[in-house]
């Protein structure tokens, strides 16, 4: 079977090393894009032990140039683009409030950080990895695409798109904004063979949300026990959970039709309404 290249943005993450390995095992060479190439030599290890074939290149998906020589080494070592995950993502400081809900009393607090108090660099990183991040790929891997039979660009939302989670409003703003581009460009491309689509994960614990999820001392945060009380499954998903859902949007054999959706993978979060 001739192998496909799939390009994987933050492959280096913990959802995205699986996204990497599930693709690799599965008819993809890999290349994996970070800021930081050397992040992901372990995880290139493991897939060459498997004898299947993957390369690390470093490139910022929030700068268009990056992407374009990162785009032509992969081209030249591997071949053109035919499916791009785009899996970079994630929250910053800057654009967390501390508090859910707003009340007067946030002035006695000297710690917390209200809404008055998010500062625009912090709002404006958040969009720029998440937002930007997403649709420059999409501009530089898409032009790869266009004159292949068949090609697949899969975006990562969150749960904070269709709904927002408190404390994160850019976060939460700037995935709604993906779905939105994902139809978008679902629609622009529907003429090319090019399929758009994206993954909705629930709560994956990973290294973006762990000091919001776990205390220093190792247990469930308030929050965290939240979110498994309003997840009808009870518990995070495992990334391996997320696999399948990437495989049948990766195969046209099997979702040819499937255009311009977000498929939830959330142990029922996004269907329970709390009551
Ligand atoms: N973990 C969850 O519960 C969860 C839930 C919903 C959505 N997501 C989304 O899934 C995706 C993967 O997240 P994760 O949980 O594996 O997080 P992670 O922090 O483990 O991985 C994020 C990856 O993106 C890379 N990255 C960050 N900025 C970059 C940049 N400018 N250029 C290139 N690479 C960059 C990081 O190096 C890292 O490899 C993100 O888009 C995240 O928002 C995660």
């Amino acid at each position: 079977m001739t192998k496909k290249v799939a390009v994987v943005t933050g492959g280096s993450g913990v959802l995205g090393n699986e996204f990497c390995k599930a693709l690799a095992y599965n008819g993809y060479k890999v290349a994996i894009i970070g800021r930081d190439k050397e992040k992901s030599a372990d995880l290139i290890k493991e897939i060459e032990a498997n004898n299947e074939i993957a390369i690390a290149v470093s490139a910022d998906v929030t700068d268009r140039k990056s992407l374009e020589d990162a785009a032509e080494f992969i081209e030249k070592t591997l071949g053109s683009c035919d499916l791009l995950l785009n899996g970079a993502g994630g929250n910053h400081p800057k654009g967390t409030s501390s508090e859910e809900y707003y009340s007067e009393d946030i002035a006695n607090k000297p710690d917390a950080t209200s809404f008055f108090d998010l500062e625009a660099d912090g709002i404006d990183f958040v969009f720029r990895l998440n937002f930007m991040g997403t649709l420059l790929p999409c501009q530089v891997f898409g032009k790869q695409m266009l004159n292949k039979a068949e090609a697949t660009i899969i975006n990562i939302s969150s749960m904070s798109a269709l709904c927002p989670l408190t404390k994160i409003p850019a976060y939460s703003a700037a995935k709604a904004a993906i779905n939105n581009f994902t139809q978008w460009l679902a629609v622009h491309f529907a003429k090319t063979n090019i399929r758009v689509n994206a993954i909705a994960p629930g709560f994956f614990l990973t290294q973006q949300n762990h000091k919001l999820l776990k205390t220093d001392e190792g247990k469930w945060t308030s929050r965290a026990e939240k979110i498994i009380t309003h997840t009808p499954m009870a518990r995070f998903g495992e990334a391996h959970e997320l696999v399948g859902t990437l495989l049948w949007l990766a195969d046209s054999k099997a979702s040819g039709f499937v255009n311009g959706v977000v498929i939830p993978v959330d142990g029922g979060f996004a269907a329970y309404s709390g009551v």
